[in-house]
């Protein structure tokens, strides 16, 4: 009797296509993929660390299945607890953080024969060592054909992130970003265009920067608008800091590209994004943004905020309200500040009481509310 695996998916849309990943080896390896937790015999738990809060939900969760199911913590959360994952809570199996699920069917194997994956070792993390293997993850595992969407596919780009914004636990638990070469990337999308995929997402956390030789990200969305059978192609996540004219004029002038771009801008305070790390200051924001505005003649535009970083005053808060309301933004995803272990932004002791976050937090919803409503009944 084949076993059925559920992959439940927390955070980006990353671990969307991680996810997706891990399904596709599973499947060629024999399991049954099942879209619930119900008659699983194997669940997996693809998760996130950026925020507390989501790990909050999952150490929940996971806590609830009790002794019957093979469980498996997968992912950031993984790569972030490594062995104190199975102290943390018993009943945990495997724990296989992101640069290692090409070997998750193998470990299940081994739990399922009831050994231990790292021989004598009873903790069963396997842990590789990326600082010296630029290959982590073999080309592969991109290939296995499985997409959640019989329409559009989520194509990984680049893997990691190496900018070290104070706050982020992301280049700690993805490692350091490392591209994929365009011949490969041309290629899982080829393939799956041949599938019936006629809408592509590309993904990396800092999409432009990147760089294969002589193919950067604005070269890169020209090979790719060029597929035939491919009807429309976005891609996220830009860095400000990366953006350049030339991408704009890519997004204005290719014709499957959709015409949005989401450009994190984090706050609006020139000290708190110099101790943020972000690499620019407000005005290089609005400057940038009123580029893309004159190329990209009425583009969508969307940003990420994050309210409440340790020593934000009132003053500086005001300053990120004022750039919300100059810039207009389609859309903003706000954030309240959450600490995560290990950062630089964690040295910072000094954070703002959870009333005062809650109430700038509301504010600037607020603020963001309205300037949504406002462009969306035009
Ligand atoms: N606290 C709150 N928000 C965070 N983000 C990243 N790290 C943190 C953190 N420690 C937000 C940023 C990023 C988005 C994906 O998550 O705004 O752009
Ligand atoms: Fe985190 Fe900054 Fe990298 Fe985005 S660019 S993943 S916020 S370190």
């Amino acid at each position: 009797m084949r076993k059925k695996v559920f992959v439940r998916t927390y955070g980006c849309q990353m671990n969307v296509r991680d996810s997706e990943v891990i399904c596709g080896l599973l499947q060629k390896a024999g399991y049954r993929i099942s879209a619930t937790d119900q008659g699983a015999d194997i669940i997996i738990f693809n998760t996130c660390s950026v925020r507390k809060h989501a790990e909050d939900r999952v150490w929940s969760l996971v806590g609830s299945y009790k002794g019957s199911k093979i469980i498996g913590l997968v992912g950031c959360m993984a790569q972030n607890y490594k062995e104190q994952a199975f102290a943390r809570d018993a009943n945990i199996s495997f724990v296989v953080g992101p640069q290692d699920i090409d070997k998750i069917p193998v470990i299940i194997e081994k739990v399922l024969r009831g050994q231990s994956p790292s021989g004598d070792n009873p903790l069963l993390f396997e842990r590789k060592l990326w600082e010296t293997d630029s290959s982590i993850r073999p080309e592969e595992i991109y290939h296995m054909g499985f997409y959640q969407d019989k329409e559009h596919a989520y194509v990984v780009i680049s893997e990691g992130c190496s900018n070290f914004c104070s706050y982020c636990v992301v280049p700690y638990v993805r490692g350091p970003l490392r591209h994929r070469k365009h011949k490969d990337i041309l290629t899982e999308i080829w393939e799956a265009i041949t599938h019936g995929i006629t809408k592509v997402t590309l993904l990396g956390q800092n999409v432009n920067a990147y760089q294969d030789n002589q193919v950067d990200f604005a070269k890169l969305l020209c090979q790719v608008n060029a597929l035939s059978g491919l009807k429309e192609v976005d891609f996220f996540t830009s860095n400000p800091k990366d953006a350049s004219i030339d991408f704009f004029k890519a997004i204005r002038d290719l014709g499957k590209l959709a015409k949005r771009l989401h450009l994190p801008l984090q706050s609006g305070s020139d000290r708190i994004l110099k101790l943020m790390n972000r690499g620019y200051a407000a005005k290089d924001y609005l400057a940038l943004i009123d580029s893309y505005r004159k190329i990209v003649k009425g583009g969508r535009l969307t940003t990420d905020i994050i309210v409440g970083f340790p020593t934000e005053t009132d003053e500086e808060f005001k300053e990120t309200c004022a750039l919300v309301k100059k810039a207009r933004f389609n859309a903003a995803y706000i954030f309240k500040y959450s600490s995560r272990p290990g950062t630089e932004a964690a040295k910072i002791v000094d954070e703002l009481k959870p009333n005062e976050l809650e109430k700038r937090h509301k504010k600037i919803l607020d603020l963001q509310r309205g300037i949504s409503k406002e462009l969306r009944s035009r």
